[in-house]
C-alpha cells in the first residue's frame, strides 16, 4: 500500500461554496452593487497527475466531460482556468463531485471552478490565496456567462454574506437578524448565458428604459442593505417583491418562477424573488421564522426545496 504522504503528492483536493443572489443579479454586470450569501455547500472537487499535457475535468453527476484544447464551452472554460493557474504543461485530471444542482442559480460552475482550481493547485504543492482561487475562476465563469461579473466566483471563493460591486470586489455586509430564506427550484434548468445575452440585447435595444431599472436596483439594494443591518425582514422582503418585478420586466423570469413567487407570497412569505440568472433555476422566499407553509405550498407544486439561514452573526475577516 502507498505510504500517505506519496499518496498526498499524487492527489491535490479542494473544495468552494454555492451562493444565493438576495438582490441584484443582471444589474450586477452593469456595475449596479449586488446581495449574495453562500450556501453551505457547495462542490468538492480531487486532481491528479494525467496523461502529459492533457488536462481533463469530469462531473460524473452532472453527466460533464471538459478537456482544455477542446471547441465546447465547458472545454474552452476549463482551459481559461487551467491557463490562468499557470502551472504548467503537466497532465492533470480532475474529478468534480457537486453537493448542489448544476443550472439552479446556485453558482454551481463557480464553485466547481474555484475547487477544481484549489484541487490543482494542491496537487502541485501551492495553496491559493481566496483571491487567486476566486481570479482563476473568474476566467471560467467569463466563458460560460459571456460577460460575468464575477460575483459567483467570489462568493464562492470567500463565503459569507456579502455586496459585491464589479471591479471592487467585496465588502462584508452586518446582519443584524436572522434571515431564514426557502431555496426551491422550479424544475426548469436555466442558461445564465442566455440570459445575460438576453438582457445585454434588450439593453441594447431600450437603453435609456434598462438604465432606469438599473437605478431602481441600485436604489433597492441600497434599502435591502439598511434592512439587513437594521434586522428589518418585512422592509426586505418588500425589496425583493419589486427585485422580482424588473427581473421579470428584463425578460428573465418564467411562468414557473412567477408562480412560485405568488404561491410563496400567499403562503405568507414576507418577500420572494427569483435567484441568480433566472430563465429557470431557483427562487428564494424570505419567511417570519416559520418555514413550513412556503415549504408545503412550493412541494405541493413538485418544486424541490432547502431552508438555509443567514445569520446575525460576525462575518470573518477576509484573508487576502
Ligand atoms: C448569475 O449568478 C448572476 C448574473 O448576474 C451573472 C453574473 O453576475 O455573472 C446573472
Amino acid at each position: 500500500m502507498a505510504d500517505p504522504a506519496s499518496f498526498r503528492k499524487r492527489m491535490g483536493r479542494g473544495s468552494a461554496l454555492g451562493k444565493v443572489i438576495l438582490l441584484g443579479e443582471h444589474a450586477v454586470v452593469y456595475g449596479v452593487p449586488a446581495i449574495a450569501a453562500a450556501l453551505s455547500e457547495g462542490v468538492s472537487a480531487w486532481a491528479m497527475r494525467g496523461q502529459r499535457g492533457r488536462a481533463h475535468l469530469s462531473v460524473p453527476s452532472w453527466g460533464l466531460q471538459a478537456t482544455a484544447g477542446g471547441e465546447r464551452v465547458g472545454d474552452r472554460a476549463f482551459a481559461a482556468l487551467c491557463g490562468k493557474l499557470g502551472l504548467g504543461d503537466d497532465g492533470v485530471e480532475v474529478v468534480g463531485e457537486p453537493q448542489i444542482p448544476a443550472g439552479a442559480g446556485l453558482g454551481a460552475s463557480a464553485a466547481l471552478a474555484v475547487a477544481a482550481a484549489r484541487a490543482i493547485a494542491e496537487l502541485h504543492g501551492r495553496k491559493l490565496t481566496p483571491a487567486e482561487a476566486s481570479e482563476a475562476a473568474f476566467a471560467s465563469e467569463m466563458v460560460l456567462h459571456g460577460n460575468a461579473s464575477g460575483i459567483d466566483n467570489a462568493l464562492a471563493a470567500y463565503g459569507g454574506v456579502r455586496v459585491f460591486r464589479r471591479g471592487e470586489g467585496l465588502s462584508a455586509l452586518r446582519v443584524g437578524a436572522s434571515l431564514k430564506f426557502v431555496i426551491g427550484h422550479s424544475g426548469e434548468d436555466g442558461s445564465t448565458l442566455e440570459m445575460v445575452e438576453a438582457v445585454a440585447s434588450l439593453h441594447r435595444g431600450r437603453k435609456a428604459d434598462v438604465e432606469q431599472r438599473f437605478a431602481d436596483l441600485a436604489a433597492l439594494v441600497g434599502a435591502a442593505q439598511d434592512a439587513i443591518m437594521a434586522g428589518d425582514r418585512a422592509t426586505l422582503g418588500e425589496c425583493l417583491i419589486e427585485n422580482h418585478a424588473i427581473l421579470r420586466w428584463l425578460g428573465v423570469s418564467t411562468f414557473a418562477l412567477d408562480k412560485m413567487v405568488d404561491d410563496a407570497l400567499d403562503a405568507g412569505a414576507l418577500g420572494a424573488k427569483l435567484t441568480g440568472g433566472g430563465g429557470g433555476g431557483s427562487a428564494i422566499a424570505l419567511v417570519d421564522g416559520d418555514d413550513s407553509a412556503v415549504l408545503a405550498a412550493w412541494r405541493a407544486a413538485g418544486h424541490t426545496c432547502i431552508t438555509t439561514e443567514v445569520r446575525g452573526s460576525p462575518l470573518p475577516i477576509l484573508a487576502g
